[in-house]
């Protein structure tokens, strides 16, 4: 899925849009900012509603018996299958939205067994025989007789007992007949509601992964049981059916009602379960074809289509095909590539086979409404999910504890991709900004974990689900793209091409992709590695956490240590590399480049590389293609600050970046004083690039969670306001006072960073800007005067300084507002408000699904526990309605980790660590589900946030003060 999960990234990209300081540098990078790529909108996220009860039923069965494993014996393996599907958009007797269906599939036996288990998941068998199923050899063998079949809730299996046993290497047929809800659940075959021109209309859609392909017919649902399916659906007669694969023909009406019609799918290729979709809807859409004759469609709502905002993806997907179709050397494995906008889904995108779901806000673009960083997530997600067409729907991890592989890949080449459809936005870079440090605030806490996971500890749907986390993202695409540079792009792309050259159609484990590396190593001379793919990448993926380097340019040592963000924490986890890496190392000596260094595994060594003359300086990890921090002697550290302060030009400007990055995260260690990282800061006076200005203020979001409470808040603000009143100016005179728009994608990011600085830390003239902007609008609210770039910050400021007549114009215009994205900024902004009372009601909006959706009530929660005055409130809300949310979300959802996050993020005293440890008792028993993880991160957090504030608050309090003048 796309980071929909996204919530990670799409948090960094809402705090991009909304550039709203205090409340969007906050949500961009605290330093532990939790990316759950909730990208609300990227992740693909595994909506796996899950009810974690069948994990403890199933614990206490007996293990012995093959129906209480959570994994699939291997005695059976899918060839084939015939599914056919009825979905009733209109809801029976009983109130009830259902399907109904029949399903027939061929297994080969690989092993004799007397018991068929196959994946079943709150389906009703409504076969009128004696048992639910019928069994048939295929070929003339004749199956054994069924002795009885039950279903088995705990592992979700339908079990049929044999009286005899099927014999090795015989084809079988099983037939069914079932029925299933059509729920509002976003998971399985679901269906989603929306109003268009004042009606409701309903829809039928499909998700799938991780484990839920099995709510819509019984299957062997795990990736491995790849198979061919022939899909057919039977649908209202005026509404269009899709599917992964192109309909066989036109769509015929149903001999017994002819108020529907069949649509029956060519059959797909080998495929995994949870690739497949459905869709039955009444969507429009726009059409092209790529060079290579590919079909390209994008479907989303009538009006949305009529309005043209499927165009820009349209445009988008021929280019970003024919990139991968190269980048892989592979053509594009089907026949189309459908994509369509849902108004209902829970992760960011999902990569369907041929069928790719979205959020509306992932897919389509108003070209007069939406904002540059709209049209940057469509780009990214657009890609992100047709790179996964071939890496991982054509080559399929084998197990989903090699998720990160599958998701690491694609949120790595999702930059390559979307970078080739816009060539001048430099997209590439913010992968710097989006995956590597933001992970790397996650990856540095004591209680992370390696990126890979053995197969035999993932089971469950829990802890499937649990796996589609901001390290399986980020961390993953940030050393695939280390391994990338430093093997070379094409001998990375030779690997890669050779790999999907070797296994289409099949399922590999990581390794298969490094021994493809190797190989592609070994065929040539020019790039030399100190040891095997494996043996290097190893370290970075078995072993949780990355290293610090630090140089000592007096002597030219160079050393390793594992970084920790507290260095007093406890490190349990045991390492066989004892926290030591082999690290790529590149670096710069007053500007120039100088030649590659490997660190070989080893804490500490010396070369001349590192040792520097007076006049001199060194500079590591150009471009932050590694993935570690560096630290340096005080002396060298002081003449890099020298250099940025006279001529910043000379330090690349991602370096520039990670210079702020770096030190921050090192003053958090106590590796650095937290003086030396504020004076990195200094020179931004005269800085107008985004990526220094987002890293500085991504990195000051942590000391503004710490510190907005307390007196500190002030000077800090005042050396802010300081600090970007310049940058403010320019793009005031830049845009012709904020008529128009810079030209590049950076410089528009970075004209919002201005105004939502300059407003949030008081600079007088912004707030009037804002304002009278506000009120324009109030007062003609049919023509928005707002540019769609700076609306995020804009309404979010005005409703800040504004009261209750701003909050409910907003409010009425967010009820009003037809167009998803623009939905979003003004229910972010909502959350901006300073007025306790309408924050609170505002919280009890997001439980009244009339109100907010289902799918933002977690996202619209934590953007009110980001707000200062709302975090209060949503943590005693979340203390009382534990239980209740928890029934409601379930314990399978992705956001719940990030709800969590997002309330315990200000959490710096012994009072609050106190709450939290009471919290967590008092829950034990509702459980965490997939937010378990986050509670502990939350724990450790905390405690060293309550040691940080303790040690570094003079100190912070008086640089402020001293350089705010
Ligand atoms: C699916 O369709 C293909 C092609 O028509 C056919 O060979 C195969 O037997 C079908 N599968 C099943 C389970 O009917
Ligand atoms: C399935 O059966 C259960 C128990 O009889 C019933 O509550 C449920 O509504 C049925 N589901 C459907 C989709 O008919
Ligand atoms: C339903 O079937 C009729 C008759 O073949 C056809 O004219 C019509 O286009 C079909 N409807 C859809 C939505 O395909
Ligand atoms: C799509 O491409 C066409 C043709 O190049 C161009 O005119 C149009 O502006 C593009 N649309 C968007 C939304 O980028
Ligand atoms: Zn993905």
């Amino acid at each position: 899925m796309a980071k929909g999960f996204y919530i990670s990234k799409s948090l960094g990209i809402l705090c991009i849009l909304l550039g709203v300081a205090a409340v969007c540098t906050i949500i961009a990078l605290s330093t532990v900012y939790s990316q759950e790529k909730n990208r609300n909108a990227k992740s693909e996220s595994a909506a796996v509603a899950t009810t974690s009860p069948a994990t403890t039923t199933a614990t206490t069965l007996d293990q012995s018996k093959p129906w209480n494993q959570y994994r699939l014996p291997k005695t059976l393996i899918p060839d084939s299958y015939q599914v056919t599907l009825r979905p009733y958009l209109t809801p029976n007797d009983n109130g009830l939205y259902i399907f109904k269906g029949t399903s027939t599939v061929r297994f080969t036996c690989k092993e004799a067994t007397d018991v068929i288990i196959i994946h079943s998941k709150s389906l009703n068998y409504t076969i009128q025989q004696e048992h639910r199923v019928v069994l048939r050899g295929v070929g003339g063998s004749q199956p054994p007789d069924i002795d009885r079949t039950e279903l088995v809730e705990a592992t979700e299996y339908l079990v049929v007992h044999l009286r005899g046993s099927l014999v090795e290497n015989s084809q079988y047929e099983m037939d069914s007949e079932f029925e299933g809800e059509l729920a509002d659940d976003l998971a399985g075959f679901y269906r989603s509601e929306y109003t268009e021109d004042g009606v409701k209309k309903v829809l039928a859609t499909t998700q799938m992964q991780a484990a839920d392909a099995r709510k819509s017919f019984p299957c062997f649902d795990e990736p491995a049981m790849k198979a061919e399916f022939n899909i057919t659906i039977i649908h209202p007669k005026d509404l269009t059916a899709l599917s992964n694969m192109l309909p066989k023909g036109p769509s015929t009406p149903l001999a017994e009602d002819p108020d529907w019609n069949i649509t029956e799918f060519h059959t797909t290729p080998k495929m995994s379960t949870y690739l497949l979709a459905y869709i039955v809807s009444e969507f429009d859409h726009v059409e092209s074809q790529a060079p290579n004759g590919v079909m390209i469609r994008i479907w989303a709502r009538p009006n949305a289509i009529a309005e043209g905002h499927g165009e820009y993806a349209l445009n988008i997907t021929g280019p970003i095909l024919s990139f991968f179709a190269d980048h892989y050397d592979t053509p594009y494995p089907l026949e189309k590539s459908d994509q369509i906008g849902l108004p209902d889904f829970n992760a960011g995108a999902m990569e369907n086979w041929g069928l790719v779901t979205y959020r509306e806000n992932s897919l389509l673009y108003d070209p007069n409404s939406s904002s540059i960083g709209n049209k940057e997530r469509v780009v990214t997600v657009v890609a992100h999910e047709l790179a996964h067409q071939w890496f991982g729907n054509l080559v399929t991890v084998d197990w989903w504890n090699d998720l990160w592989l599958n998701e690491g890949f694609a949120s790595y080449v999702e930059y390559l991709g979307a970078d080739y459809a816009e060539p001048t936005w430099n997209l590439k870079d913010l992968i710097v900004l989006n995956d590597v440090y933001s992970v790397m605030a996650m990856d540095a806490l004591a209680s992370s974990h390696p990126l890979s996971t053995p197969a035999e500890e993932i089971n469950t749907p829990a802890e499937i689900s649990e796996l589609f986390d901001s390290i399986t993202y980020s961390k993953g695409a940030s050393v695939l793209r280390m391994l990338s540079s430093f093997l070379t792009e094409n001998l990375f792309k030779k690997g890669l091409a050779s790999y999907l050259h070797t296994f289409a159609y099949q399922n590999t484990v990581y390794l298969d992709l490094w021994e493809h590396l190797q190989e592609a190593v070994e065929s040539q001379t020019e790039v030399q590695l100190p040891d095997t793919v494996q043996n290097i990448m190893d370290r970075w993926i078995l072993q949780m956490g990355f290293p610090v380097i630090t140089i000592n340019t007096a002597t030219g040592d160079i050393s390793q240590e594992h970084f920790l963000l507290d260095p007093d924490a406890n490190v349990t986890r045991p390492s066989e590399f004892n926290y030591l890496w082999i690290v790529h190392i590149s670096s710069i000596r007053n500007g120039v480049q100088q030649k590659d260094y490997w660190l070989e595994g080893v804490e500490k060594t010396q070369d001349l590389l590192f040792r520097t003359e007076a006049n001199e300086w060194v500079l590591l990890n150009l471009n932050v293609t590694g993935y570690y921090h560096v630290n340096y002697d005080e002396d060298n550290w002081r003449k890099i600050q020298t250099q940025l302060q006279t001529d910043p030009l000379v330090i690349p400007v991602i370096n520039r970046a990670q210079v702020i990055y770096d030190a921050f995260n090192l003053a958090s260690a106590q590796k650095v004083p937290v003086t030396l990282a504020l004076n990195n800061t200094l020179f931004l006076i005269q800085e107008t690039e985004y990526m220094p200005w987002q890293a500085a203020l991504s990195s000051l979001s942590y000391f503004e969670l710490m510190f907005d409470r307390s007196e500190v808040y002030g000077p800090m603000k005042n050396y802010l306001k300081k600090q970007v009143t310049p940058l403010y100016n320019y793009f005031k005179s830049l845009t012709n006072d904020w008529e128009l728009r810079p030209d590049t994608l950076m410089d528009q990011y970075n004209e919002v960073n201005a105004i939502s600085t300059a407003c949030s830390n008081g600079l007088h003239e912004c707030e009037t800007m804002v304002s009278e902007l506000f009120k324009q609008w109030m007062a003609n609210p049919n023509d928005n005067p707002i540019h769609p770039n700076l609306r995020s910050t804009v309404y979010c400021n005005a409703i800040s300084l504004g009261g209750e007549e701003e909050w409910d114009f907003a409010w009425d215009q967010f009820q009003k507002a037809t167009l998803v994205n623009e939905a979003d900024k003004l229910r972010v902004a909502l959350a901006c408000s300073r007025e306790v009372w309408i924050l609170n009601r505002y919280l009890s909006y997001t439980l009244n699904s009339d109100l907010i959706r289902k799918q933002d009530a977690t996202s619209t929660i934590n953007s009110i526990a980001d707000n200062v005055i709302g975090q209060s409130l949503v943590w005693d809300f979340v203390q009382s309605n534990w239980k209740k949310l928890f029934e409601d979300y379930g314990g399978g959802s992705f956001s719940f980790s990030s709800l969590i996050q997002r309330v315990t993020q200000r959490f710096s005293t012994e009072y609050e660590l106190q709450q939290l440890e009471q919290f967590k008792e008092n829950n034990m028993e509702t459980g965490f589900g997939s937010g378990t993880r986050a509670l502990e991160q939350a724990l450790e957090k905390t405690k060293a946030n309550i040691k940080w504030v303790k040690e570094n608050k003079e100190s912070v309090l008086r640089w402020f003060t001293e350089n705010s003048q």
